[in-house]
């Protein structure tokens, strides 16, 4: 546990909103319950990332969906009671305690299940904008939505910001490496944290698939309750892949209908100070049903680099990993036309890995002879040459073709 460990800290400021709520609850003050469950929530999902295994972590986002959805409900019953209903048999307070689940029925049961899938989608990734090597106007773009959601506009003025992004172009040419570096730019910590939702959509399709629409609209729920907050779709293409209305499952009727509403913000209107932005990324744009498609303000496409990016990426695996080049990286950017981002990592890590290999093979005996010889060794390197990179990329055939790159720029184009 480092000096830094936010952890007790963070639990101890949970008990005291929680504290608070309770009283407000006690007085009868709903509406200032409310506002302490939802502090409780938010803390609890921070809370949630000094977890010290993976069940605590479900365990305690759990906690906080129940938190913020006991405020929700609080605000409800305040409302109906304002409109003049009568006075409503208050549920009980969600408990302290992280690992205790009272709910029994078989529904409840599988509501948890949903929002404890849906809380695990929240979170932060340690790729930074500098571990990106170019698309300077992509990330430029980015922080200026970003920026701009987050930013106080002048007073009595409406500035509609982006809400739908989409990534579009060739696998491995940095997509979702761009998300991640969003996520990771959003905990910047205390007040302006927001939340960051990581959707895997064919992962959820697949395990989930009945279950689909549901977790979406949890998703966003829970998007629009921590404000402002970024939803990523990876994947993207199977969440509506384009079928005739006849050949469509009831399921994914229901998928379509519901990501068209919360693409367009349906249960947002009138709150002008809820912003959830939504990333898509997808390798198979042409797959995306039309309507929904339509929704995105903004669909970039993140090409194959070009040589000055894949300069800019091999500085990156290469140089800034430590290793050096006796030749020019110009040569480098020369093999490389053709390749990803993701091809040129693995030609690095193919030739660094040959190299290490030669010039340690003694290392095996090392290991024989006991564990204290081996950490007593020195890890030989050399400076690599550009023919160890020719040699590496014979095994390396890219995956995309100058023809099927072809078609991402025609696609454009039709749009
Ligand atoms: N522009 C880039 N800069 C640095 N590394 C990159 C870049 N593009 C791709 N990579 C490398 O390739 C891997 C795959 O990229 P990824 O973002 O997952 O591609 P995709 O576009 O398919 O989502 C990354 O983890 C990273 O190591
Ligand atoms: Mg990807």
């Amino acid at each position: 546990m480092s000096a830094f460990d936010l952890g007790p800290k963070l639990k101890r400021s949970c008990e005291d909103a929680l504290h608070k709520a309770k009283m407000a609850w006690k007085g009868g003050d709903h509406v200032a319950a409310a506002g302490h469950f939802d502090a409780a929530s938010k803390i609890m999902f921070k809370y949630a990332e000094y977890a010290g295994s993976r069940a605590q972590e479900y365990a305690r986002k759990k906690k906080a969906i129940e938190y913020r959805d006991f405020a929700r409900r609080l605000r409800e019953i305040h409302d109906e009671e304002s409109a003049g209903a009568k006075a409503h048999k208050l549920p009980a307070p969600p408990s302290a305690d992280e690992d205790v689940d009272t709910r029994q029925t078989e529904e409840a049961g599988k509501d948890a299940e949903i929002s404890s899938a849906v809380s695990s989608l929240v979170t932060t990734s340690p790729v930074t904008w500098d571990d990106i090597g170019g698309l300077v106007e992509t990330k430029r773009d980015i922080k200026y939505t970003l920026g701009l959601s987050l930013a106080t506009p002048p007073k009595g003025v409406k500035i509609a910001a982006f809400r739908n992004i989409m990534f579009f172009g060739p696998p491995g040419t940095g997509k979702t490496l761009m998300a991640a570096a969003t996520s990771n730019s959003l905990k910047a910590g205390g007040e302006g944290n927001a939340l960051f939702f990581n959707v895997k959509v064919s992962g959820v399709m697949s395990k989930y698939f009945g279950e689909s629409s549901k977790i979406i609209s949890e998703i966003y729920g829970t998007a629009r309750d921590n404000s402002p907050s970024v939803v990523f779709l990876d994947e993207f293409e199977s969440l509506t892949a384009t079928r005739g209305a006849d050949e469509q499952t009831g399921a994914e009727r229901r998928i379509l209908s519901t990501i068209l509403s919360e693409l367009d913000g349906l249960s947002e209107k009138g709150r002008g100070d809820i912003f959830v932005l939504t990333i898509a990324a997808t390798n198979r744009p042409w797959e995306i049903d039309s309507a929904v498609l339509s929704r995105f303000e903004k669909q970039i496409l993140i090409p194959l680099p070009d040589p000055v990016t894949r300069e800019a990426i091999l500085n990156i695996h290469l140089l800034k990993k430590g290793f050096e080049l006796a030749g020019e990286i110009a040569d480098l950017v020369e093999i490389t036309d053709g390749f990803s981002g993701r091809e040129i990592e693995r030609l690095v890590k193919q030739a660094t890995t040959t190299m290490i290999a030669e010039l340690n093979d003694d290392l095996p005996d090392l290991v024989d002879k006991g564990l204290k010889e081996a950490k007593g060794y020195q890890v030989k390197i050399r400076a690599l040459s550009v023919d160890d990179f020719r040699k590496a990329a014979t095994g390396i055939a890219p995956v995309t073709s100058a023809e099927e790159m072809k078609r991402y720029l025609d696609w454009r184009q039709d749009e």
